[in-house]
């Protein structure tokens, strides 16, 4: 790929700039099993069509995670996207396609998704 990219710029005329990169994504998604988790609300299939759009996509910039309880798993199933740190909740398999392309692709936020995690910051350490 960087042999390409190099050959692309050797061929462009002065002043003609590359288009940038994708930048990197990460995404956690809370897995957390037991009763009231976001295990138990669908978050397994989240993690899987999330998987699924990224590989359909070919979307190398983007690399998804299982996340541990933050604590705000009344408000799950929950996912966080960094570099930003954003945070939605309460999320529907569906909703998926709309962080994917939305969000993730397009740069974003699906403000209808969002949550704020709620309690002591500190109680909501990734564990
Ligand atoms: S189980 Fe997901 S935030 Fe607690």
């Amino acid at each position: 790929m960087a042999a390409q990219s190099d050959a692309d710029s050797a061929e462009r005329p002065p002043g003609d700039v590359a288009p940038c990169s994708p930048r990197n994504v990460h995404v956690f998604v809370c897995t957390t099993s037991g009763r009231h988790h976001c295990g138990e609300q669908g978050s397994e299939r989240i993690l899987q069509r999330l998987r699924d759009l990224v590989e359909e996509r070919r979307l190398g910039n983007v690399r998804t995670t299982r996340m541990g309880c933050n604590q705000q798993h009344h408000q799950g199933p929950i996912v966080v996207v960094y570099p930003e740190g954003v945070w939605y909740g309460r999320l529907r398999l569906q909703d998926v396609d709309a962080i994917v392309t939305e969000h993730l692709v397009g740069g974003r936020p699906v403000e209808r998704l969002r949550i704020t995690p709620d309690g002591p910051w500190a109680t909501t350490a990734l564990t």
